[in-house]
């Protein structure tokens, strides 16, 4: 797969077992370049984030820049992290690390964003898989983000499939609400690649076993760990994924429909975020833009977002399992 890269690319992560999935995806994939990561609290503290995303590129032996970024939401109490999901670690609680000595880049996660999408107008790519808090701070630091940026992929939310979280919300969303409404409402060329797609999108632990063994290496063997650790959580919750282990592909699918948007279905309309109540965290799409709502906050000349609805799993499980097993650790 020699290609040169046609999508520079910063990553706004929470890792977070499948934020791990999608890192080694972006990294193997030779259209993506990475040119920064920028961590939230999420699945982790922001704290913890921010040391497994220098952790997972320092064993890689890639000099990408890590920032620390938003350590909670702004106007209302954090939720605890799902340890349960992806270990107290975020990766699966891992036994032991290799020793790295990779330091953080000492701006703001909102800071860097800013200064990247200045100093190379419209040639970045912002894909954001955890809560939008980052984003939603960069935006207030440089309101002319939306131009300066070529595009921006959300990997949360979800339309018709119930939510993860309550039977409206999706975990990122929910995470940080307001945050969300900010990034959905503000202009810029975006796209949500929610539980509607992920939700049908599975990779299965044997896939990644079989990645690990082709690779014998530090960074595939961390990956498998912490699969191993997430598909507990999935067989356990649902019967189809029982029948053969694995996990939803929730934040690596955000990079596939970077690379190949061809495999999905599209759907756009004004998108809002409930910002409290029972329904906290539902993402809200217009589907119907010819009914004058008489309710305030669906007016006419709004942003829209692009919404994926549906995917092509096969095609897109086929392309992370030829993506991982290519020769992106031997460079
Ligand atoms: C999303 O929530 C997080 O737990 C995952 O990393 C993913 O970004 C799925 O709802
Ligand atoms: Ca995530």
């Amino acid at each position: 797969m020699s290609q040169v890269p046609q999508h520079k690319v910063i990553f706004d992560t929470d890792p977070g077992v499948d934020d791990a999935m999608a890192l080694y995806f972006a990294l193997a994939h030779p259209a993506i370049e990475l040119v920064g990561i920028t961590t939230t609290f999420g699945n982790v503290t922001v704290e913890q984030a921010a040391s497994n995303a220098l952790y997972l590129t320092a064993i890689t032996e890639r000099e990408i820049p890590v920032t620390l970024g938003v350590a909670a939401p702004r106007h209302m109490p954090p939720h605890a992290p799902p340890d349960f999901i992806h270990g107290g670690d975020g990766l699966g609680n891992l036994a032991s690390r290799v020793p790295t000595s990779k330091q953080l880049d000492p701006r703001s996660s909102a800071q860097f964003i800013v200064d990247m999408a200045r100093a190379q107008p419209g040639e970045i790519t912002l894909v954001a898989v955890g809560p939008l808090g980052n984003l939603a701070l960069a935006l207030e630091l440089e309101p002319r983000l939306p131009q300066l940026l070529r595009e921006v992929i959300v990997m949360g939310g979800t339309i018709t499939e119930p939510g993860n979280v309550s039977p409206v919300a999706e975990a990122n969303i929910w995470n940080e609400p307001h945050a969300a409404d900010q990034v959905f409402t503000a202009g810029w060329k975006l796209t949500m690649v929610g539980l509607d797609v992920t939700h049908q999108v599975r990779v299965t632990l044997s896939m990644v076993a079989r990645i690990a063994q082709h690779h014998q290496h530090a960074a595939t063997d961390a990956l498998l760990h912490a699969v191993e650790f997430y598909a507990r959580f999935y067989t356990g919750l649902y019967a189809h994924i029982a029948q053969e282990p694995g996990c939803f592909a929730h934040d690596v699918l955000a990079f596939i429909y970077l690379v190949q948007p061809e495999l999905f279905v599209l759907e756009s309309g004004v998108m809002r975020v409930a910002t409290d109540g029972l329904a906290v965290g539902q993402t809200m799409l217009n589907r119907r833009d010819f009914i004058a709502y008489p309710q305030a906050g669906w007016g006419q000349g709004q942003a829209v977002t692009q919404v994926c609805m549906q995917v092509d799993a096969a095609k897109s499980v086929q392309l992370f399992n030829d993506t991982l097993l290519s020769d992106w650790l031997a460079a």
